[in-house]
């Protein structure tokens, strides 16, 4: 059975086409799928590729949509808000921001329309996703701000539930700290098995063959961790035998304080969403 609601994406990039594909893997129909783009060629091309409708300006996007996904950079995401904000029909329909850094206080004053002097009560909801998302294995915040209703907090999940796991946020700060784990962290083990690679160059095997040895040992261990009832620190102790060879590799971690490596890079990941939100609030201005 098709999904019970309508959606519509304000840009069609690289993580719109990923949810995109994601929805119509699930159980969203061609016509409950919409989208606008800066680029109409593109959009055209994309919206039979990947099976959607492709709408020809903003307002007929608001029409025909239950909700609203906001899908374009962050910085220009002000000024995209501020055309919608001028749409009387787009009032009160979830908006569903993917927007890095953006916060609903940002969001909701571009939102205000020209001449109004109360802040706008948009039911926003922020999320993060992440890049797997392009292979459904993706993860994602969600922080539903105060105007959002229960059923728009569950159309909002239904719909990134499409590309992943979904994990909800009770504070918009939150977000911040999902960006620091889930949103970078593709990266952060992108970054272990480059290295890795390097490495197993030099001991021989070719880059194809070291590619495949790496990914593939990546790929067991997040599904053995993920199937197993231990934990990834029990895991480890597993496969670390006193005199052994790991113990050798992980007491050379320890010794170069990978932990607190890892931590202090969390953190200032975590700390640069909270400066970007600062500097888009100041752009916004
Ligand atoms: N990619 C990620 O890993 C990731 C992870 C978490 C969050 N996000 C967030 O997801 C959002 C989208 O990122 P992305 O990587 O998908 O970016 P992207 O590939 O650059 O896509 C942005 C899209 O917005 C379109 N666009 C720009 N201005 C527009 C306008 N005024 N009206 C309609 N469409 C417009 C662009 O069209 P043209 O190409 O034709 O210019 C482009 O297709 C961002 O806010 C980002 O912070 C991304």
């Amino acid at each position: 059975m098709d999904a019970d609601f309508s959606v519509g994406f304000i840009g069609c990039g690289n993580m719109a086409q990923a949810i995109i594909a994601g929805m119509r893997q699930s159980d969203f129909g061609k016509d409950q799928i919409i989208a606008i783009n800066q680029t109409p060629e593109k959009l055209a091309e994309l919206a039979s590729q990947l099976c959607f409708t492709a709408a020809s300006n903003m307002t007929e996007l608001v029409e025909m949509s239950d909700v609203l996904v906001l899908a374009v950079k962050p910085q220009v995401a002000p000024a995209v808000l501020r055309e919608l904000g001028k749409i009387s029909t787009a009032r009160g329909k979830c908006l569903l921001s993917l927007a890095a850094g953006l916060p609903v206080s940002i969001m909701l004053e571009a939102l205000q329309a020209d001449g109004q002097t109360e802040q706008a009560d948009w039911p926003i909801i922020r999320s993060m996703p992440n890049t797997p998302s392009l292979v459904g294995e993706g993860v994602c915040g969600l922080y539903a701000s105060s105007y959002a209703e229960q059923s728009q907090s569950d159309q909002a999940e239904k719909i990134m539930r499409a590309v992943g796991h979904v994990q909800w946020c009770d504070e918009e700060s939150g977000i911040d700290a999902i960006t620091a784990i889930s949103g970078s962290g593709p990266a952060y083990f992108f970054y272990m098995m480059e290295f890795m690679t390097t490495k197993a160059v030099e001991l021989g095997f070719t880059e194809e063959q070291a590619i495949e040895l790496v990914t593939r040992t990546a790929l067991g261990a997040a599904r053995l961790a993920k199937q197993s009832d231990d934990t990834p620190a029990e895991l480890r102790r597993k496969i670390t035998s006193p005199g052994g060879t790991t113990e050798q590799a992980i007491l050379t971690f320890t010794n170069n304080d990978l932990h607190g490596i890892i931590a202090s890079a969390m953190q200032a990941s975590k700390d640069r969403c909270e400066t970007l939100a600062s500097e888009l609030a100041a752009q916004s201005k």
